[in-house]
């Protein structure tokens, strides 16, 4: 017994260290740049000066003071405790947020929780733990976790908010991939009994119908995660090649732009009403797409990829890029005439091509 839970330990550290090396290297993008198809409305005369502008927001009771989030990377190999230690210290220094990787290495395998438990150290606003959907129910193999476990994975990193990730299209194309998916949101129901809960998507997009439901059950949050980023269909394609799985290698062709385009996923579940907090995200690269998401009903952004070599490198260097975002969007914000993200919010947007087809024919729902 004990060999066959080694054995998916190592199986859990190879993945993670695989889903690094390959979002480094490969080309992982989805085709089509959705929010390209989102232009703002430019305003040649703003009542106000840029000294003046606010990039500040609220998030699960605290003050944020940008509205960009540090999405859910790492944890549980070699690499992942720098990476997540930079990430904690420049989440701390510049006062944004930050969603650790997924605990589930660390909740099966004790060896590992330095990697994330590194986050501790560091006073950060908002710091939410991480498991996925998957890991709420039962699998083939291995039991759900339950309060209990949670509460491991909370206590581990001092997080006051838990981000449960929804990603069954990435586990349908992962080799050794979990597929259960009844009951996940009961499970979610009954967590949210005692967390704050923010659920997401890992780059296939959140419907209108899937947000009704998880506002229903008390969900604070969405992070959308939608397509126009890093596809993690393409992502497990590349280790089904390495593995030599030539089904699963043609299914990751297949799906890999599968998914709600990340502007649509923003619309639809900003259209369940304003009581639940949206994070927009799935190819956020600029501070001009941060405004795009913000104009589109998002309460702030999170970035993967675009801040992982950074976050690889130094904590210098993920600082530098995350300012460099946020005085993009402090301009946009100036060129819109917006004093504070509310105002942003209010200024108005174009939409073309693809992205428009999509609303145009959603909005009938
Ligand atoms: C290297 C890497 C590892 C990731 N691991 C996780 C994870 O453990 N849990 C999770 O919820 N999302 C994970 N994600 C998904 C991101 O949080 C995000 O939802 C997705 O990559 C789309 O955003 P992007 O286009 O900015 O990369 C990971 C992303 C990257 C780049």
């Amino acid at each position: 017994m004990s060999i066959v839970v080694n054995m998916n330990d190592e199986l859990i550290k190879q993945r993670k260290a695989d889903h690094i090396n390959i979002c480094l290297n490969e080309d992982v993008d989805s085709n089509y740049d959705y929010w390209n198809d989102v232009s703002l409305r430019h305003n040649a005369l703003p009542e106000i000066n840029r000294s003046e502008i606010s990039t500040k927001i609220d998030f699960f009771g605290k003050k944020l003071n940008h509205p960009i989030f540090i999405a859910a990377m790492s944890g549980g190999h070699n690499r992942s405790r720098i990476l997540n230690e930079n990430c904690a210290k420049v989440a701390s220094e510049l006062g944004i947020g930050f969603c650790i990787g997924s605990q589930r290495a660390a909740i099966e395998n004790p060896d590992v929780i330095e990697s994330y438990s590194v986050v501790k150290d560091y006073d950060i606003p908002v710091v939410l733990a991480s498991i996925g959907g998957g890991q709420l129910i039962d699998q083939k193999g291995s039991k759900g976790f339950g309060v209990d476990k949670i509460h491991k994975a909370m206590n581990m990193i001092g997080a006051n908010g838990l981000s449960i990730f929804l990603n069954l299209p990435q586990e349908a194309v992962q080799p050794e991939g979990d597929e259960n998916t009844k009951g996940i949101l009961k499970a979610i129901e009954n967590l949210s009994q005692t967390f704050d809960i923010s659920v997401k998507e890992c780059g296939c997009g959140i419907s209108r119908d899937v947000a009704m439901r998880l506002k229903a059950v008390g969900v604070k949050s969405i992070e959308v995660s939608g397509v126009s980023g890093t596809s993690w269909t393409a992502v497990e394609c590349y280790r089904a090649e390495k593995a030599k799985d030539v089904y699963k290698q043609k299914l990751g062709n297949l799906l890999w732009d599968w998914g709600i385009p990340a502007p649509v996923s923003i619309i639809e579940s900003r259209s369940v009403g304003f009581g639940i907090k949206i994070i927009g995200s799935g190819g956020i690269n600029t501070g001009l797409d941060a405004a795009r998401a913000i104009v589109l009903g998002a309460d702030g952004v999170s970035l993967a990829k675009a801040l992982l070599p950074y976050a690889i490198k130094s904590s210098e260097s993920l600082s530098a890029k995350i300012l460099e975002v946020s005085d993009e969007l402090k301009t946009v914000m100036h060129l819109t005439g917006s004093k504070d993200i509310k105002a942003l919010k209010k200024s108005g947007y174009v939409l073309t091509g693809k992205t428009n087809e999509w609303v145009k024919q959603r909005m009938s729902f």
